[in-house]
C-alpha cells in the first residue's frame, strides 16, 4: 500500500523549479517506494503567477501566504525555496505545526538562527532535510564510497572551487526578486553562503569536520542601486572568498568561491589528494570521476576518466535511469535527494544532510566571514 506525502512548496523560483521536477519524478523513477509525492499545494505572493505554476508542474491549489500554506492540515512536508532570510521564520512555524520540513541551503542566514531551527524541528519531531543536492550527483557519490572504502588512503589535501562571473558589471542591482542574492539582508552573505556552503558541504561529507579557517574576502563593488529604494545602498555581501583550512584527520583544505571569474558560470570543482590515489570532479563534466592510482601497473599508470554511467549496474543511482554509458544531468541529483529522503520515511530514519548536519556547514561559513573580517585563524566550535 503506497502512502502519499502531501508537499506544500513555498517558492516557485529556479528551486521550486527543480524540486517540483524531483517530486514528479520519483514515482516514475523510483516506483517501488511506499511515499509517493502529492503536490499539494504552491504559494507565492502573486496568485495568478501561483495559479500559473500549479497548473505548469500539478499542485492541486495554491496560498499566497507561507502561514496559510504551513497551517494547512491537508499538507504533511513544507519545502522552503525562498530567499534564505525567510527559512528560519517558515521553518520554525512548519515545525510547530507538525509538519515535516525540506529547506534549501544555506540552512539560514547564521549559526544562532541555524541553531533555532533545529531545535524545533528536534522539539517536534519531525523529519528535515537540507538540499545540499550535489551530493547526490552519481560521481560525487561514487567518491564518497570510494574515500570510505580507504582506496585514498590518508588524505593531504582538499582543494575546491566554486566560480561564476554574473556581478561583474556595477550595474547589476541589489535587492528585488532577481537580485536578492547581492543584498545582504535577504542573503545574509555572499559568495559564502551561496556557492561555498556547496563545496563546505560536499567537503565535510567526504573528508570530515574542520577544524579552524582562516579566510579573506572581498567586495569589489562597494555601493549597488537597491532595487526597492532606486537609490545606491552600500554593499553587505562578500563578493569574492579564498579560504585555508585544517580538517580534523590532518588534512589541509584550500577553498575559493567568486561571482567574478570572467568566463565562469558555474565552475564548482573539487580534487582530493591521498597517500595512494587522487579523485577530481567537475560539475562541467558532471557525470565524470577522475581518478589516479598511484598502485596501478607502471606501464599504464595515469588518470582514468570514469564515466559514471552504470558500469555494469554498479555505481551509484545510475541503475534507475537510461542504458549503460547515457548520461543524466544537473536536475537528477534532485530527483535522488528526493527519493532518498521519501525512503528515509519508510525507514524511519533522518535522511542527510539534517538541519543538524548542515548547522555544521552554516558554521564554517560564519568562521569564514569572522576570520576575514578580525584576519584571525577562527577555530571551528564542534
Ligand atoms: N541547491 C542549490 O543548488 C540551490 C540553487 C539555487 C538556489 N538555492 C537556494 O534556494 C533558495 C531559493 O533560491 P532560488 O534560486 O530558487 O530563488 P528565486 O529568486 O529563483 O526564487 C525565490 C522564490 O521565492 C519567492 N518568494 C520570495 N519571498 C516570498 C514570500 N514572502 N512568500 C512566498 N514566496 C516568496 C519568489 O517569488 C520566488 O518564487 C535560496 O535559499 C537559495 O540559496 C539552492
Amino acid at each position: 500500500m503506497s502512502k502519499q506525502l502531501k508537499i506544500g512548496l513555498v517558492g516557485y523560483g529556479f528551486m521550486g523549479r527543480a524540486h517540483s521536477n524531483a517530486y514528479n519524478r520519483v514515482p516514475n523513477f523510483f516506483p517501488e517506494q511506499e511515499y509517493k509525492p502529492l503536490l499539494k499545494a504552491v504559494c507565492g505572493r502573486n496568485g495568478e503567477a501561483a495559479k500559473a505554476f500549479a497548473d505548469q508542474w500539478g499542485y492541486e491549489s495554491i496560498e499566497t501566504d507561507w502561514r496559510a500554506l504551513v497551517a494547512r492540515k491537508d499538507i504533511d512536508a513544507v519545502d522552503i525555496c525562498v530567499p534564505n532570510h525567510l527559512h528560519k521564520k517558515i521553518a520554525l512555524e512548519a515545525a510547530a505545526n507538525g509538519k515535516i520540513v525540506l529547506t534549501e541551503k544555506p540552512l539560514a542566514m547564521n549559526v544562532a538562527e541555524g541553531q533555532e531551527m533545529c531545535e524545533a524541528v528536534e522539539r517536534a519531531g519531525v523529519a528535515n532535510m537540507v538540499w545540499y543536492n550535489y551530493r547526490r550527483v552519481p560521481a560525487v557519490t561514487l567518491a564518497k564510497q570510494l574515500i570510505d572504502e580507504g582506496r585514498l588512503g590518508r588524505i593531504f589535501h582538499y582543494r575546491a572551487n566554486f566560480l561564476q562571473d554574473w556581478t561583474i558589471s556595477a550595474d547589476v542591482p541589489q535587492g528585488g526578486a532577481a537580485t536578492w542574492r547581492l543584498d545582504a539582508a535577504a542573503a545574509g552573505s555572499g559568495v559564502t553562503g551561496d556557492l561555498l556552503a556547496h563545496c563546505i558541504d560536499t567537503a565535510i561529507w567526504l573528508n570530515g569536520g574542520i577544524r579552524d579557517v582562516n579566510a579573506m574576502t572581498e567586495t569589489f563593488v562597494k555601493e549597488r542601486i537597491h532595487a526597492d529604494s532606486g537609490k545606491p545602498e552600500p554593499v553587505g555581501i562578500d563578493d569574492a572568498c579564498a579560504v585555508l583550512c585544517h580538517f580534523e584527520n590532518g588534512s589541509l583544505g584550500l577553498f575559493e568561491s567568486t561571482r567574478y571569474a570572467r568566463g565562469h558560470k558555474a565552475l564548482y570543482t573539487f580534487e582530493i589528494n591521498g597517500e595512494h590515489a587522487s579523485i577530481k570532479w567537475d560539475l562541467h563534466d558532471l557525470h565524470r570521476l577522475e581518478y589516479f592510482d598511484h598502485r596501478d601497473e607502471g606501464r599504464v599508470r595515469g588518470w582514468r576518466s570514469i564515466h559514471v554511467t552504470d558500469n555494469g549496474g554498479e555505481q551509484p543511482y545510475m541503475d534507475r535511469w537510461w542504458v549503460p554509458g547515457l548520461q543524466i544531468g544537473y536536475e537528477h541529483s534532485f530527483v535522488h535527494q528526493a527519493a532518498d529522503f521519501m525512503a528515509s520515511l519508510e525507514k524511519g530514519e533522518p535522511c542527510s544532510p539534517t538541519f543538524r548536519e548542515a548547522l555544521e556547514t552554516q558554521a564554517v561559513c560564519e568562521g569564514i566571514l569572522s576570520s576575514a573580517k578580525k584576519g584571525v585563524w577562527e577555530t571551528i566550535a564542534g
